[in-house]
């Protein structure tokens, strides 16, 4: 499903350096990843070309399928950071490589539950013994949100993060006990029937900018998924033993985006 993440963050290049937490994960949080590691000078596969996750551990491989995202994103190759091309679904990596396996926001990138389930599987091989994956995830909402819930995030709740409130109406498209992926052009369409501009204008002050950001979903067939915990939990543990979810943060959209920290 998901050749199509391609043109969706080709359009999402020029707006990079603008975007913030909740999608990117700026400081604190790659220093708060760096605690979660199984030592701090770990061997770690990032999944995707994080530039913000660029000095986590001793050594990092980041693994991403774009060329154009590691030439545009990736911050370039050092003795001990490297990007790598190629499809997290078959890492092209030996079993037990490596101490961790980070990546930030990438299951949403893959269909909920097949695609999720053969890349926790792959990093599940690639990790040595003692090792841990810990991925910070974006959860739908137990039980889904009702159009009043949605309004009050987005004039208030969002704290006028454009990201945050953008990312929050497409993960409402996620059936909580169905469908958990969902289509980002659904998302844009929600936020035309919650809400006028003018009002979002008014209560965030939100420019030009903003708006031209939100217009990258406008249409777009790209699919993201949303499993709930409870099923994302019940599927990391059909292939490590230890599943936690842990807070990553107070920034907008945080309660619904933990890290879950996995053990073989
Ligand atoms: C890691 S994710 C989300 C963005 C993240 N929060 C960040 O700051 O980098 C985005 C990346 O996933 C990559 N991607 C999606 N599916 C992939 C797959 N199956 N294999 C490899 N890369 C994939 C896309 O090319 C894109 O560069």
């Amino acid at each position: 499903m998901n050749k199509d993440c391609t043109p969706h963050f080709r359009k999402l290049i020029s707006h990079w350096s603008r975007m913030g937490l909740p999608l990117r994960p700026l400081s604190p949080l790659p220093e708060h990843l760096g605690t979660l590691l199984p030592r701090p000078e770990a061997k770690v596969l990032n999944l995707g070309v994080t530039p913000d996750h660029y000095s986590v551990g001793g050594d990092l491989t980041a693994l991403d399928w774009s060329a154009e995202m590691i030439e545009h994103v990736w911050p370039g190759d050092t003795d001990t950071r490297r990007a790598v091309q190629g499809d997290w679904r078959h890492m092209p990596f030996d079993d037990a490589s490596f101490d961790a396996v980070t990546g930030d926001n990438c299951l949403a990138m893959l269909a909920f539950p097949d695609a999720v389930d053969q890349v926790l599987a792959e990093a599940r091989r690639v990790l040595r013994p003692g090792g841990a994956a810990i991925f910070r995830v974006f959860l739908a909402a137990e039980p889904a949100d009702d159009d009043a819930t949605l309004r009050a995030f987005g004039l208030e709740g969002c704290q006028g993060s454009m990201d945050a409130l953008r990312w929050r109406m497409v993960m409402a498209q996620s059936d909580p006990e169905g469908d958990a992926n969902v289509r980002v052009g659904d998302g844009f369409a929600q936020i035309e029937r919650l809400f006028t501009r003018d009002e979002l204008a008014a209560a965030h002050g939100f420019t030009g900018e903003d708006f031209a950001r939100l217009e990258v979903y406008r249409d777009s067939e790209t699919h993201f998924s949303f499993p709930t915990r409870t099923r994302l939990e019940a599927l990391a543990s059909t292939h490590f033993s230890g599943v936690k979810f842990l807070p990553s943060g107070t920034y907008p959209l945080a309660k619904s985006a933990p890290y879950m920290r996995l053990t073989p």
